[in-house]
């Protein structure tokens, strides 16, 4: 028996545990109740989120949708990723913050904009952002389709970090506890 045999026998473990746990990529259901799937804050205050059609978590290879809610005063880390990220305002009104500058050492002040139920906006590849619900009285509800998943996150402290600075999210909150480290080649 090659390595490429044994290799293949890991895989076929790894993905034999992938199948048992609620991580599953398999069996997907064609349709789905939007109300049944899993939601929670993954430890981030006033957010509940909703993993709609993930990489890490059923296998997607192309793009990730979420379904997130922010109580007022809720937001974002700011950070940006070098993928497409499209949002759709359901319910509510909020605040964008942006720095389109990436040709800077550090984001600066970002351009703010109002998002509101019914519109729409996207993120350009790589531009540091925070999404930031400013309505004090409402929750704001997005539909967050993304390119290229799994998503890394570079988040700032601030927006006079660097970017240099700026620290790696890898996997994002909610994909930890289905990401598998790949397998690394046993040596023995
Ligand atoms: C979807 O799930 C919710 C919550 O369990 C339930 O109340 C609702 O009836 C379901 N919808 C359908 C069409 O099954
Ligand atoms: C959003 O669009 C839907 C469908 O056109 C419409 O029924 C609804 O009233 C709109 N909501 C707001 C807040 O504009």
């Amino acid at each position: 028996m090659g390595n490429q045999w044994i290799t293949f026998l890991i895989a076929l473990l790894f993905s034999a545990v992938a199948e048992a746990s609620h991580c599953a990529t398999n069996g997907l259901p064609v349709v789905r109740n939007i109300s049944e799937i899993a939601q929670d804050n993954y430890g981030r205050p006033g957010l509940s989120h909703s993993t709609i059609a993930g990489s890490v978590i059923h296998g997607f290879k192309e793009v990730e949708v979420w379904l997130q809610t922010f109580a007022p005063g809720a937001r974002t880390p700011i950070h940006r990723h070098s993928c497409e990220e499209i949002f759709v305002v359901l319910k509510g009104s909020g605040t964008l913050y942006l720095a389109s500058n990436s040709y800077t050492k550090y984001p600066g002040s970002p351009q703010e904009f109002r998002v509101f139920s019914n519109s729409t906006f996207h993120i350009p590849i790589n531009d540091v952002h925070q999404v930031w619900n400013t309505n004090e009285h409402e929750d704001l509800q997005v539909l967050v389709i993304i390119s290229r998943p799994p998503v890394k996150l570079f988040i700032y402290d601030d927006w006079l970090m660097p970017h240099t600075a700026a620290k790696m999210k890898f996997p994002i909150y909610w994909d930890e506890s289905c990401y598998q480290t790949p397998p690394v080649k046993d040596e023995l």
